[in-house]
């Protein structure tokens, strides 16, 4: 039976005989993007090159993404939704279109030397067309002459057959592939549109020759490009006959470990299905928060961005364990089982074991006492409650527990349940409401996923970075090295190892340093090389990122080379006047700066 790392591998496998590079998956923290808070899709690090700039490793790629997607994060706990999950994807950069696409997926799809799935058991559906394009009618061709019946392709409308970045960025019209996970054989007129409970989608072809610009115009890209997704645990689950994802060999180690902590069984007969659900929310978060702590460019749990959504998954796995009837910290113990299992593909994580594990310990200790500290308040709520005759609380008093206290309602529900009392639920929400209106209107937001805007703000920011950069490793000494960057249009953020606060007459000379090369008006040139060859030509390349054979060097006129993706100004007397605004600790031996364009 086919496993998760054997259906990797042979997916990258396949597309090399086509002629495709294999490149490394990139960080699940988007760099630079101040749209979004994870990596959503496969196609997500490849947008500048979606968008027109050349990939140093060429026009045909494959690889394999980590993604989260936290935007249904309510919906997690069925059988097959998931927040973190790997997409395994092949693009073609303005090389092959529709037809090969489709032929590629067929071949590995069915043949006897691939996946050898039964053809009889696939559908296929096509956009039907709309005032942006056309129905697709090549594509539709294009699965008839591979011997696909008409009655399995069905055209559908662009909320099904459209795929797009986010409100803006590359975009076009899809081909997605479905299998039959119904009893027998799917019954003749059987497809997605018309009877879409039995058929699970294992990939989606998108062919990207648009860009929305403004929210609405859309413009041809320079190129017809090619992205697709193939989601990895639900392809592997329907390949070994699975329910449910949940029953993969990603999620069985995790099930396992939850039911030696609460001496508890995951699926047996007779079990209440809240509680089932409550194993796979479980394992699912704690997969999640494993990849984003082990992730190089990991967050720690905060009250902000990506941040928070650590914070929320870990709390919630917290919860669903107490559920269970588990006690204490307990997600350490599952998480050392993922990185191990994951080690193969994802090394990062085992480099990063540590943190991994001592910082969900950290974020549970604080989580339960949290939960200790809204139990007292609770009792000491008590009397008064229950001298209410409607046997009522109100969802003010609920909503203070939560705010003051981090207390979550659905506890303050199950406490007053067993005092023979109900929440006012309605009141709770709409003070929730208001208070989420308030405080987190942006991050908020940005659970939803989006798109890449590599607006000219974030542009100028970039190269100014760059600049930045070297200013520092110039007057303060070539043991600074870059630990992040976080661009926004208002700001760029820096973080760099250095022992010390810097001095105000350092902060100035940088300042100076930078705006001497703004005022020098330098060229920014880019040239393609080996990493070797990168490295001794004396760029800066970044420790610990993951870089492809081929990577682009930076030039700024004379003064800074550095390995990088771009996208750059041409020249820097675009860039304004560079300010420090700020000159900050970040940890133990790091430094934050916040510089701004004026
Ligand atoms: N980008 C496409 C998706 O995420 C392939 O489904």
């Amino acid at each position: 039976m086919i496993t998760i790392h054997e259906l990797r591998r042979k997916f990258i496998e396949f597309f090399k005989t086509k002629n495709h590079v294999e490149i490394s998956g990139k960080s699940l923290i988007p760099e630079n993007d101040p749209s979004v808070l994870f990596t959503t899709a496969g196609m997500h690090p490849l947008v500048p090159y979606l968008l027109g700039e050349a990939h140093p490793a060429g026009k045909r790629l494959v690889d394999y993404q980590k993604c989260i997607r936290t935007g249904d994060i309510e919906d997690v706990g069925d059988e097959s939704h998931l927040t973190f999950f790997e997409m395994l994807g092949n693009w073609s950069l303005g090389d092959y279109f529709k037809e090969e696409s489709i032929a590629f997926s067929w071949e590995f799809l069915v043949s006897p030397r691939w996946l050898a799935l039964d053809p009889a058991k696939i559908s296929v559906t096509v956009f039907a067309g709309d005032e942006n394009a056309p129905q697709d009618e090549v594509s539709a061709q294009a699965w008839r002459r591979l011997g696909v019946p008409e009655d399995r392709i069905a055209y559908l409308p662009a909320s099904d057959n459209w795929w797009a970045t986010g409100p803006t960025g590359p975009c076009g019209p899809d081909t997605e592939i479905f299998y039959w996970t119904g009893r027998g054989l799917p019954p003749p007129g059987s497809n997605k549109g018309s009877d879409p409970k039995n058929w699970m989608e294992i990939w989606n072809n998108v062919f990207m020759e648009f860009n929305r610009v403004d929210g609405k115009t859309l413009l041809r890209l320079p190129a017809q490009n090619v992205d697709t997704g193939m989601g990895l645990e639900r392809t592997v689950a329907m390949l070994q006959g699975r329910r449910s994802v949940y029953e993969t060999e990603a999620f069985t180690p995790i099930l396992r470990s939850l039911e030696k902590l609460s001496g508890k069984t995951y699926g047996a007969p007779g079990n209440d299905p809240e509680l089932d659900r409550s194993f796979r929310i479980i394992a699912d978060h704690v997969r999640t928060a494993t990849f984003i702590l082990g992730d190089p460019k990991a967050v720690l749990p905060s009250n902000v961005g990506a941040g928070y959504v650590l914070r929320r998954i870990i709390r919630r796995a917290v919860r669903h364990g107490r559920k269970l009837g588990i006690e204490g910290a307990f997600l350490s113990g599952p998480a050392g089982g993922i990185v191990e299992n994951y080690a193969g593909p994802y090394p990062e994580l085992m480099e990063n074991r540590e943190r991994i594990l001592s910082e969900l310990k950290r974020e549970e200790e604080k989580f339960l006492e949290t939960l200790q500290k809204g139990e007292h308040e609770f009792d000491k709520m008590l009397p008064n409650l229950l001298k209410n005759p409607q046997r009522v609380m109100s969802g003010r008093l609920a909503f203070k527990l939560y705010d003051t206290y981090g207390f979550p309602i659905e506890l303050t529900e199950e406490l007053a349940a067993e005092n023979g009392l109900k929440v006012n639920r309605q009141e709770f929400d709409e003070a929730y409401k208001k208070h989420q209106e308030l405080s987190r209107a942006g991050s908020e937001q940005m659970f939803k996923g989006g798109l890449a805007d590599h607006s000219e703000v974030s542009t100028r920011y970039h190269t100014a970075t760059h600049l930045l950069h070297k200013a520092l490793r110039i007057v303060l000494g070539d043991h600074v090295a870059q630990k992040g960057s976080n661009i926004n249009t208002e700001r760029v953020r820096f973080d760099f190892s250095h022992p010390a606060p810097m001095t105000k007459e350092e902060i100035a000379k940088v300042e100076a340093i930078v705006n001497e090369q703004i005022h020098r008006d330098l060229p920014v040139t880019m040239e393609m090389m080996s990493l070797e060859e990168a490295k001794a030509s004396g760029a800066i390349a970044l420790f610990g990122e993951k870089y492809e054979a081929v990577v682009k060097v930076y030039s700024i006129g004379d003064f800074s080379k550095e390995v990088c993706g771009g996208p750059h100004v041409e020249r820097t007397g675009s860039l304004g006047r560079f300010r420090i605004q700020k000159e900050q600790s970040s940890s133990a031996g790091v430094r934050r700066i916040y510089g701004i364009l004026e």
